[in-house]
């Protein structure tokens, strides 16, 4: 089968690869009908996750079609229109059980990497390292699928193909940062960061009840998709001060949530940002952390903070006296997006969310090298690339 392969930093290329096979009695075989690139992979592409190995297969937000099943799997059969869940649970854990599927003790065979990192071993992620399963991704023809009756969800009649890829990754994982934010009634939520997880999680935020909700951003195009698709009052942070226009718009309160949708790769001037970039390319710690820090800042006292962009291991200047000091509540997570699917595909049947908008670029497969580098520098519009094998 043909594959969009990790050679090493900034190198990919497409390549001929063995099919995937059925390794487990509980595994499904996709055809993958479409697969995206998210914001995740860019921290893969650009080396800043390690243990990637010179041919990895990237890809973990998909939608595919069944073609073959393991003895074991019962709820599915040939010619299923299904998505999967891009962080792998297993089903069967105490974490899992609690429906904490991002905390599985058992899909990452691969254990000791994390552990080590982390205290305990992490969930498995689809073409998300060694680390985290190595697992073989989605920008492929075909792709192996563990545990398929836990992580795969059939799409509903009704939800188009371009609805129903982003259930697989951006749009759980706004839910879940909203979910998780504890929004109230009436309160106001900020977003930092208007990439596809950005624009989900500010369209949850209203639906789990915020009055209003302020993104921000520096691309316009993604500014103006906030506003016009999703809602949102928007703060573009390079022409205006973030925390300032945040006081103004709040009554000088501050938002009641935050939700950091940008990760470890944040942009930013000045000393801060010089200093995250200098000692993240040094190696020397891993993240740049100006949009975290500015929403911890930001937030109002009593506030929670919900962190959904990814980071990998330590931030230098973190403001931990803020957190104490203001009272607030940190949550965060890779998305556990089996608990949210049936709902969401509800929320696009009912009319209430419509992720396709963030299918920008639809591409074939052959040329995903080329949308990756569209999609990493947010060229022509790219909000997100989505590839056909
Ligand atoms: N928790 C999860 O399960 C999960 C799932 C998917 C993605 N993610 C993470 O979420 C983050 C966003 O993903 P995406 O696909 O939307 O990525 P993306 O690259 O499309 O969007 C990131 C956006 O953040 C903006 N940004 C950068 N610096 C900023 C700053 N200082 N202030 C405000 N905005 C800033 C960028 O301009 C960009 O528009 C990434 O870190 C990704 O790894 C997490
Ligand atoms: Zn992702
Ligand atoms: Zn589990």
């Amino acid at each position: 089968m043909r594959a969009l392969t990790w050679q090493g930093p900034n190198m990919l290329q497409v390549d001929t690869v063995p099919d995937p096979e059925i390794v487990n009695p509980k595994d499904v075989i996709l055809r993958v009908i479409m697969s995206s690139v998210c914001g995740s992979d860019l921290h893969l592409v650009d080396g800043y996750v390690p243990t990637m190995h010179p041919g990895d297969i990237l890809g973990h937000e998909f939608l595919g079609e069944v073609v073959e099943t393991g003895s074991a799997v019962t709820r599915f059969s040939k010619g299923d229109r299904v998505i999967a869940i891009s962080i792998i649970g297993c089903g069967e854990c105490s974490h899992c059980k609690a429906k904490n599927f991002n905390c599985c003790d058992n899909s990452n065979p691969n254990s000791a990497e994390t552990e080590l990192a982390y205290g305990y071993t992490c969930s498995g992620i689809f073409g998300y390292s060694h680390a985290f399963g190595g697992y073989a991704g989605s920008h492929a023809t075909y792709i192996r699928v563990p545990y398929a009756e836990v992580n795969l969800f059939k799409v509903p009649e009704g939800v188009s193909d371009e609805q129903a890829v982003f259930v697989s990754d951006a749009a759980p994982t706004g839910y879940f940062g909203a979910d998780q934010a504890d929004i109230q009634h009436g309160d106001t939520v900020a977003v930092w960061g208007c990439g596809g997880v950005g624009q989900m999680a500010i369209r949850s935020a209203y639906l789990m009840g915020a009055e209003r909700v302020i993104a921000i951003d520096r691309f316009t195009d993604r500014l103006a998709l906030a506003e016009h698709k999703a809602g949102a009052i928007t703060i573009n942070y390079e022409t205006t001060d973030v925390h300032e226009a945040l006081l103004e718009l709040t009554g000088g309160r501050g938002p009641d949530r935050c939700i950091d949708a940008v990760g470890m790769e944040a942009h930013g001037s000045g000393l801060e940002h010089a200093y995250d970039k200098v000692k993240q390319q040094l190696r020397l710690h891993t993240e740049r952390g100006v949009a975290l820090r500015q929403a911890i800042h930001s937030c109002r006292k009593g506030g929670t903070v919900s962190v959904l962009g990814v980071y990998g291991g330590l931030m230098d200047k973190f403001p931990m006296g803020a957190i104490v000091n203001k009272a607030l509540t940190l949550r965060s997570g890779q998305q556990p997006g089996q608990r949210y699917a049936e709902r969401i595909f509800q929320h696009i049947l009912d009319g209430e969310m419509d992720p396709s908008y963030l299918l920008t670029h639809p591409m074939d497969l052959e040329h995903s090298p080329e949308g990756y580098k569209l999609f990493k520098h947010k060229t022509e519009q790219c909000m997100r690339a989505v590839f056909k094998p």
